[in-house]
């Protein structure tokens, strides 16, 4: 395949370009139709009468904002199958858009401060993650987040509480309200998950400075940064995290909904790629920002004017970015050659 001259062939080549998603909150895929029908399978009340007005709720000036909005929601999860039922939706969509494995988060504090048992959620979850493995053919790893706004020793009970499960989770993350949470409040809580052989993520430099990912890279000794838009105001930052091939799990639609950036042709994916920072593309919460992976491909590929090279080397990105095995990242590299011509 030659270039990509008009939008409608860069749509075609992203629909079909194979790639893994890094930076998906499995609770921010509720879509208001299902969060109706768990509403009504469950007697739970939401605030909203319908669909419409659940869309319209969705406005948000910044990530307090918009968070305020994710725990309500996340309310009318409460049986295994309402898990299973929001992994597999999920994961129906990502197979439509050529996701070929997914890393994705979850938020177990959100639902045990509600009274529903750890091993409710992660049933749910990960039979679902399992299913989608064998009859979607998409391979999973399932990452465990700390809510940032909640104190070390709540995270430290979440990651006990954990231990009977850690077979099914391949890591930890720090998710919720970055500013005046920096990841130095969760340096004993990473340093155990480091310990019990987790992978290690954070959210970091979404709203808060350069600092933070300093943080993050030196306190919590994270594998990968999740968002890391920030790090661009400091060069000597971004000097380290290309030399160290760091993976950034960047989300364009999410940054425009939450106004880290005022309009999404000034997005700085481009700008990462041209540092050399091995950025990649994802939807973070698809139902509350108006798309999954490929959306957020194409909202970029138009609006910053991404060549064929950038769309593959952001796939690229996302394989060489996961926490596959390497002979899996290269059976999904040469996919993405041959795809690419
Ligand atoms: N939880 C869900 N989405 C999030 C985001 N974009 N930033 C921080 N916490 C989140
Ligand atoms: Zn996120």
């Amino acid at each position: 395949m030659t270039g990509l001259a008009t939008a409608a062939e860069r749509s075609a080549f992203i629909d079909k370009l194979p790639k893994a998603e890094l930076h998906l909150h499995i609770e921010g895929s509720l879509e208001p139709e299902l969060m109706f029908a768990l509403a009504q399978r469950n007697g739970v009340q939401i605030p909203f009468a319908s669909v419409e007005e659940v869309q319209a709720a969705y406005n948000f000036s910044n990530l307090q904002d918009f968070l305020d909005i994710y725990y309500q929601g996340m309310a009318v999860l409460i049986e295994e199958q309402d898990f299973y039922d929001l992994t597999m939706a999920y994961l129906q969509r990502a197979k439509a858009d050529n996701v070929r494995h997914v890393e994705i988060f979850f938020d177990p504090q959100g639902h045990t401060e509600r009274g529903v048992a750890f091993a409710t959620v992660i049933n749910g979850i990960s039979r679902a993650l399992a299913a989608g493995e064998r009859d979607l053919g998409i391979s999973y790893r399932l990452i465990m987040c700390f809510l940032r706004h909640l104190s070390e020793e709540n995270a430290l009970a979440t990651l006990a509480e954990a231990k009977p499960f850690l077979e099914r989770i391949h890591g930890v993350g720090l998710d919720s309200s970055e500013l005046g949470h920096p990841p130095g409040k969760f340096t004993n809580v990473f340093a155990q998950a480091r310990d019990l052989g987790l992978k290690l993520v954070a959210h970091a430099g979404e709203e808060g400075p350069p600092e933070y990912v300093y943080e993050a890279l030196d306190i919590l000794k994270i594998d990968r940064i999740d968002h890391g838009n920030r790090a661009l105001e400091d060069t000597a930052l971004v000097k380290r995290l290309v030399d160290n091939g760091m993976c950034l799990t960047v989300c364009p639609l999410s940054n425009l909904k939450l106004c880290v950036v005022d309009d999404i042709h000034d997005h700085p994916l481009k700008r990462m790629l041209d540092h050399g920072l091995k950025a990649t593309v994802n939807a973070d919460d698809p139902s509350y920002f108006g798309g999954y992976v490929n959306d957020n491909y194409r909202a970029v590929a138009e609006a910053l004017d991404l060549s064929k090279d950038e769309l593959i080397l952001l796939a690229q990105n996302s394989f060489i970015g996961s926490f596959l095995e390497d002979s899996d990242k290269q059976r999904h590299l040469a996919a993405v050659d041959a795809y690419a011509g």
